[in-house]
């Protein structure tokens, strides 16, 4: 098959790249290298370095098709970020899509794949796993937007066919376990590699936003799931959705506090994290985790990085290899 990745050049993306092309796939990026990098990409592999909010580029890219899918990564997509500037993320992020979508269904594209976020859940708070059935509350305009974008996809296939997968991340972490691939956001907001930066003296100390919420040890809860069990997870949507429009919750059903990743780093670096408590950030739910029940009874899917330590040594040794992160 022949898919366009857009957002390939990001952490998910290029992990997913590198899912597809292990499988035997056809695989064009499509980038704006806004949050990206071209290093991320194997060199072989087509690459438009295009804005999605540029309608014109976005249709000459699809035109360059057929594509027997596309696979949508790209976005803003910091919490707190979106918090303070909500006009900015909605429209961008809705815009954006907008544009994709649009060229999609002029091109006949039959499968659209969407990565979708916990963050459509964050606005209540909630004790049990989170199945596909709980109520939709975005905690924010970053998890509004990919709400919006969910309900574009439904009528997309309502009237024009195209069908699509909207699967919903919880925490990706980790990285490559072959080491081709890793997680270099700058700048970082994601709990494990700023964890692994602590340990390893890449800056000075780890802020703990939040010590006071209601579970064991007073910090978050969030359920991190391996990057390589996420792009597993888009080659079996893919298969599924031969069946129809599908939407998953993709975790592995375990919440671990923010005080556990850091013993967790602790316990694999062998080194100590230096920390610090910081105020609540505005925007972060309590405690996040998924119910992957239906994705694994309808697709066999199952976590292959089921355990923290397992997820944290993969990102460590990606770390490691790569101090500075990508070189572009
Ligand atoms: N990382 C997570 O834990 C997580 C959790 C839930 C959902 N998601 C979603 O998964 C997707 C990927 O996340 P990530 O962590 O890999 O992010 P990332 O920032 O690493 O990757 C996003 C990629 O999209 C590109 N991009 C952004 N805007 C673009 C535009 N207008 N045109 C073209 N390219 C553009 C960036 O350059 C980057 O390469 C996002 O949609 C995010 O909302 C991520």
């Amino acid at each position: 098959m022949r898919y366009l990745v857009t957002g390939g050049a990001g952490f998910v993306g290029s992990h997913v790249v590198l899912a597809l092309l292990d499988a035997g796939h056809e695989v064009a990026v499509l980038d704006d290298l806004s949050t990206g990098h071209r290093a991320a990409v194997p060199p072989d592999v087509p690459f438009f370095l295009v804005d999605l909010a540029s309608q014109e580029a976005t249709a000459g890219v699809m035109a360059q098709g057929p594509w027997d899918g596309v696979l949508h990564f790209a976005a803003l997509s910091r919490v707190g970020d979106s918090v303070r500037r909500p006009l900015h993320y909605l429209r961008r992020n809705y815009l954006t899509t907008l544009n994709l979508i649009e060229a999609c269904v002029a091109h006949g594209v039959k499968k659209f794949v969407f990565s979708s976020t916990a963050a459509l859940f964050g606005g209540t708070e909630r004790t049990g796993l989170i199945s596909e059935a709980a109520s939709v509350d975005p905690g924010s305009p970053y998890g509004e937007s990919k709400f919006m974008i969910e309900r574009v996809l439904h009528w997309a296939d309502r009237i024009y066919g195209m069908r699509s997968a909207c699967l919903r991340y919880f925490n990706a972490a980790g990285a490559d376990p072959a080491g081709r691939a890793g997680e270099d956001h700058r700048p970082e907001t994601h709990l494990i590699p700023l964890t692994i930066e602590a340990a390893l003296g890449m800056r000075p100390t780890l802020k703990l936003f939040g010590l006071d919420y209601p579970t064991m040890d007073g910090s978050c809860i969030r359920d991190y799931v391996h990057v390589a069990d996420i792009a597993e997870a888009h080659l079996r949507a893919l298969e599924q959705m031969e069946q129809g429009s599908i939407c998953y919750n993709i975790g592995t059903g375990c919440g671990y506090s923010n005080l556990e990743v850091i013993a967790s780093v602790e316990r694999v670096s062998g080194r100590s994290v230096p920390w610090e408590p910081a105020p609540r950030r505005e925007g972060d739910p309590v405690r996040l985790v998924a119910d992957p029940a239906r994705l694994h009874a309808d697709t066999g899917w199952t976590p292959r990085f089921a355990g923290l330590d397992m997820i944290v040594e993969t990102a460590l040794r990606w770390r490691q290899a790569h101090p500075q992160g990508y070189a572009d």
